[in-house]
């Protein structure tokens, strides 16, 4: 297993993956298909993620399976939060691992490489939202020592979704 930093060249395999994990964990939450397709196609376009990867505050990861990439991360560097009192924090924003490479510690290895980045970042925080039902992924986080600092609601298409804001002093 390893990981390395993608690249422009990788913005096809991110948004299959993105689609592809996002479907994998979320899509049968959705009662009207149309509303995650929809959610899905705007957000993994090609075009939208060759401006997230080129944009200097963006580092996406991707960790490969012998010669299958299996999962992908990415942190937002300097993206304050209105939950966190300092303005030095990133934003963890994906961490996801396909299904079937799920707990054999792909994870907690990307877990690893952005908290890296943002101790280099000279960030003081690191925070990220994820959905209150989301059991296993609250609990990934909270063995890695993020703790709940605050809630908010997030809807796409016709379905409103609760999220805890975690977070993590560096
Ligand atoms: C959250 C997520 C990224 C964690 O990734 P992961 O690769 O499964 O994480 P790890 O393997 O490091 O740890 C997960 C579990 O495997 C266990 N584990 C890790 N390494 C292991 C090993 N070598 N042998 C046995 N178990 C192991 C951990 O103890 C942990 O246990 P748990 O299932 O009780 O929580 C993953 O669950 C995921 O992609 N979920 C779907 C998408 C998602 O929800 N993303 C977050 C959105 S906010």
């Amino acid at each position: 297993m390893c990981i390395r930093v993608a690249t422009i060249d990788d913005v096809y395999e991110i948004s299959f993956l993105g689609k592809k994990t996002f479907d994998q964990s979320f899509g049968d939450l959705f009662e009207d298909r149309k509303d995650l397709t929809d959610y899905l196609d705007r957000t993994f376009s090609v075009e939208k993620l060759k401006g997230s990867i080129i944009n200097s505050h963006n580092v996406y990861w991707l960790p490969y399976y012998g010669n299958a990439v299996v999962g992908y991360a990415k942190i937002q560097l300097n993206s304050p939060s209105e939950f966190i009192e300092s303005t030095k924090s990133c934003k963890l924003q994906k961490i996801y691992v396909l299904k079937e490479y799920l707990s054999q510690g792909i994870g907690a290895q990307l877990n690893q490489l952005i908290y890296d980045k943002a101790i280099s970042n000279n960030s003081q925080y690191i925070w990220l939202s994820v959905l209150k039902s989301n059991e296993k992924a609250v609990r990934f986080y909270e063995r890695n020592l993020y703790t709940i600092t605050g809630e908010h609601l997030f809807s796409i298409g016709k379905e409103y979704f609760d999220f805890w804001v975690m977070s993590k002093k560096l």
